[in-house]
């Protein structure tokens, strides 16, 4: 299968990574770099040394937006550390990003595979919501496009309602549930709720070689933060359960179909991802997209540490 990767790296980003490069059936056609948990030098920068790391050094990287459409960016060093890696050096990237933005890279992608790309998108939606406007085919171009973002029946991460990867682009979030795309909602409600335990992270330290040792490294500083919320030593990893919902589908126990829509103008809830669970859903004709609410954790949480191995 041929995959583009629009990401923000980001700790749970590079777990995401690694998860797909560890496929050989999967063909990391492009990644495209968005700000988010860094500024977009930083992201774009960390997804050439971690294709590095995770043995795909020749992928194209490209650099999209540094910004969200209308609102001002917030970044998360807090959670990522000041280089979106935890603070841990990954070896300097043998290449550089491309010349075409990631947006372009997308459009071109999925003009020259019609029906065969599939898009995971972890980090802000804003190059997608770009793509979009240079191609307004896209969703028909696109076989599929797992989004992690949102959270529908739990609260939010940044605020009482929204989650981050929306709450940081609102608009390109809008813009991309209402274009029609086939797409699949990873959520804070399932992502919240799959977590690599104290005893996983345990036997992560016990696998042998660089690839493991560098993430088990960087999962360390995430793990001290989200000790924070939690209370114990785990850490919630939202963005590999997408890459393993587009990659392994069956690992989807339960799903709901619902128009999904964000909200751009309330004062407590800006971000915040409406779902319309209502049996029959309000009429504007949107596209259901498939809101996953359950998925098989712990043969999830095994296929990432055999990514790892
Ligand atoms: C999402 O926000 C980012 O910090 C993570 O990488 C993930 O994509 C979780 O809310
Ligand atoms: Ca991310």
């Amino acid at each position: 299968m041929r995959v583009f990767v629009d990401c923000d790296p980001g700790i749970d980003d590079a777990v995401a990574l690694a998860y797909l490069a560890a496929r050989p059936e999967v063909e990391i056609v492009g990644v495209g770099a968005v700000f988010g948990n860094g500024g977009v030098e930083v992201t774009a920068d960390n997804a050439l040394r971690l294709l590095g790391l995770y043995g795909r050094p020749g992928v194209p990287v490209a650099v999209g937006a540094s910004r969200p459409l209308v609102q001002e960016p917030r970044l998360a060093p807090h959670v990522h550390g000041e280089n979106g890696l935890g603070g841990v050096e990954l070896p300097a990237p043998t290449g550089s990003p491309v010349a075409e933005s990631a947006a372009e890279l997308l459009v071109r992608l999925a003009r020259s595979h019609p029906g065969e790309l599939d898009v995971l998108a972890v980090g802000p939606l804003t190059n997608l919501a770009i793509a979009l406007g240079l191609e307004p085919r896209l969703p028909e171009l696109v076989r599929r496009l797992v989004v992690m973002g949102g959270a529908v029946r739990v609260p939010g991460n940044v605020s009482s309602h929204a989650e981050a990867n929306i709450n940081n682009d609102p608009e390109a979030a809008e813009a991309v549930f209402g274009a029609g795309f086939d797409l699949d909602l990873v959520a804070l409600d399932v992502t919240m709720e799959t977590v690599a335990t104290g005893e996983w992270l345990e036997e992560l330290k016990g696998v042998p070689g660089e690839r493991a040792s560098r993430t088990s490294d960087f999962l360390d500083f995430y793990a001290d933060f989200y000790k924070g919320i939690f209370g114990v030593r785990q850490c919630a990893m939202h963005d590999p359960l997408a890459a393993a919902v587009l990659v392994d589908p069956h690992l989807v126990t339960e799903s709901v179909e619902a128009p999904v829509r964000v909200e751009l103008a309330g004062s407590l809830t800006r971000g915040m991802t409406v779902a319309d669970l209502r049996p029959r859903p309000g009429a504007d004709g949107r596209r259901p997209v498939r809101v996953v609410t359950a998925v098989a954790g712990g043969e999830f949480l095994g296929r990432m540490l055999d990514a790892l191995r």
